[in-house]
């Protein structure tokens, strides 16, 4: 069994955590969006959901391929996360729009800021990459319901 490099394993970790936060915001988002973009938004925040619980998924289990134990606890999302909150309460359409955007952006910038540093392990590089591509085409998707 492939053993990971303590940087790689570092990396994996806060994707997983990365992940499984923004999935919990897209629920968030997906329960308290209003206006007039309503349906195709909350919609859309479930694809959303879908695709990034599928992709942390994939990155845990590459942990635990590389003999690294994944760690999804809830004191270690709130511990250890970089996704910035989007605050309790009601939210219109376009505003959740931009703001769940950013918050995939963020993510999506962080994977490809750290593939340089995981280029000794490219099945692991190459998960991220896969990763970074369907976060940035949520975004997309995301985006173009309101230019
Ligand atoms: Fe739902």
């Amino acid at each position: 069994m492939p053993k990971a490099s303590p940087e790689v394993a570092k990396i994996l970790q806060a994707t997983l955590v990365d992940l499984i936060d923004l999935s919990l915001l897209g629920k968030q988002a997906h329960w308290n969006v209003h206006g007039p973009q309503f349906r195709s938004v909350h919609l859309e925040l479930d694809v959303l959901v879908t695709q990034v619980r599928e992709s942390y998924d994939t990155v845990a289990e590459r942990l635990a391929q590389l003999g690294v134990s994944p760690d999804g606890r809830v004191e270690t999302i709130a511990g250890t996360s970089q996704v910035e909150d989007i605050g309790p309460g009601p939210i219109g359409s376009d505003k959740v729009v931009q703001i769940m955007a950013d918050r995939v952006d963020a993510v999506s910038q962080r994977i490809k800021d750290a593939l340089p540093q995981v280029e000794e392990d490219l099945l692991s590089q190459d998960h991220l990459i896969a990763v970074a591509q369907n976060l940035d085409e949520r975004a997309w998707f995301l985006r173009s319901q309101i230019k």
